[in-house]
């Protein structure tokens, strides 16, 4: 994946998430976090589904990062469940709605099961238009280290040669990164596809994020000047 623009209709092709705030939305609630989570899963149902008029080539979703593993073992249990349910729910949704769906991140070493069922998933959507990535036990500096491992068994370690080899590099540049929940950081997120990236951080927790708030998003984007250095 590219750090340069490849089009200048300021048409967003490629936007990120990072899907935060699920345990505080059911902490507000008194309700337990796997709530909050199961929520969250609601909101990516919806947003996929609503994607459609939006004209987006890919969009991805940080869905558990490789720090994530620190959280309790139920707490990664209910995860790792939720995971296994929407896959087995949504999958047949993703045929049908010519999604394809992109895994980046470690996610070969999930639990077995879970790998067996993300094979799957990539060979029945194959062949669709749209790509819906998900990030999986990711972490961006894991991603760029691997690539430039990948990258020097062939003796070449060069921008190009590394984003040649990152998880995301059959994917569009990165035109907008939202993160959900207040916070303004990038929990290491796509480090480097971000170098350019426009980047929007609004309040609504994960769960309430619904279709209206990405067209909104979209249309902030398109009132932006990217400039990439130049003038
Ligand atoms: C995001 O919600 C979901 C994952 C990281 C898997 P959080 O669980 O981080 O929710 P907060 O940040 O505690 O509110
Ligand atoms: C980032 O959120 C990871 C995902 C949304 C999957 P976290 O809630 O884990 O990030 P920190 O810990 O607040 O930085
Ligand atoms: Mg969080």
């Amino acid at each position: 994946m590219g750090d340069q623009p490849t089009q200048s209709d300021g048409r967003a092709r490629h936007v990120a998430i990072i899907m935060d705030g699920n345990g505080r939305w059911a902490k507000k609630r008194s309700l337990p976090r796997a709530i909050g989570h199961q929520r969250g899963v609601e909101a990516v149902r919806r947003l996929v589904r609503g994607l459609e008029p939006m004209g987006l080539d890919c969009l991805t979703l940080y869905a558990f990062s490789s720090e994530n593993w620190k959280r309790s073992e139920s707490e990664i249990d209910d995860l790792m469940n939720l995971m296994r349910k929407f896959i087995k729910s949504d999958l047949p949704d993703f045929v049908a709605n010519d999604v394809q769906l992109k895994i980046i991140g470690d996610w070969r070493s999930l639990a077995p099961d879970i790998v067996g069922m993300l094979e799957n998933a990539l060979e029945q959507t194959a062949n669709g238009s749209k790509k819906l990535a998900v990030a999986l036990n990711y972490g961006g500096q894991n991603e760029i280290a691997r690539a430039a491992a990948k990258a020097a068994e062939h003796g070449d370690i060069t921008s190009d040669s590394i984003a040649a080899n990152l998880d995301t590099h059959d994917l569009p540049p990165l035109d907008l990164l939202i993160r959900t929940s207040g916070e303004v950081r990038l929990s290491n997120f796509l480090l480097w596809q971000a170098a350019y990236a426009e980047m929007l951080f609004v309040d609504t927790l994960w769960p309430d994020f619904k279709p209206e708030h990405l067209e909104q998003a979209l249309s902030d984007f398109a009132q932006r000047e990217r400039r990439y250095g130049g003038r």
